[in-house]
């Protein structure tokens, strides 16, 4: 059985596997790409709002599958074959963190 803080431990371990060189693409491809149905500041166009706010409470590994995955039905596509899970979960963690800029 996972603890809680066990998957902490691994969700941030994971985090810290990603070279900080591709943390900066993620992080221009979440402005660029995603920004253009969220908004570059995530606060929602096309798509639903992404803010920190709005996924408030929501389980990161459950938004990395969504970002892997898509919404069937809707204009959200799967990022599978750009994205590795580890990646996902990085951007996941990425949109529920506070930006402080
Ligand atoms: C072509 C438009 C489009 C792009 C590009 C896009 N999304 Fe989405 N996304 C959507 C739409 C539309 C929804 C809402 C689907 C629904 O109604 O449930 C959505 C939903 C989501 C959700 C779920 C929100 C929730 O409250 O359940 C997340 C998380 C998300 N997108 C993240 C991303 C990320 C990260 C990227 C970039 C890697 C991205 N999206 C790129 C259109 C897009």
């Amino acid at each position: 059985m996972a603890e809680p803080w066990l998957i902490a431990v691994l969700a941030v371990a994971g985090a810290v596997g990603i070279a900080p060189e591709r943390q900066a693409q993620l992080e221009h491809m979440v402005v660029q790409d995603c920004g253009s149905c969220h908004g570059l500041t995530m606060k929602g166009g096309l798509g639903r709002p992404i803010t920190p706010e709005a996924l408030a409470g929501r389980d990161p590994q459950t938004l990395a599958a969504i970002i892997l995955d898509g919404v069937p039905g809707t204009a959200m596509p799967p990022w599978r074959p750009l994205l590795t899970e580890a990646e996902a979960l990085w951007i996941a963690e990425y949109l529920l963190k506070e930006k402080t800029e």
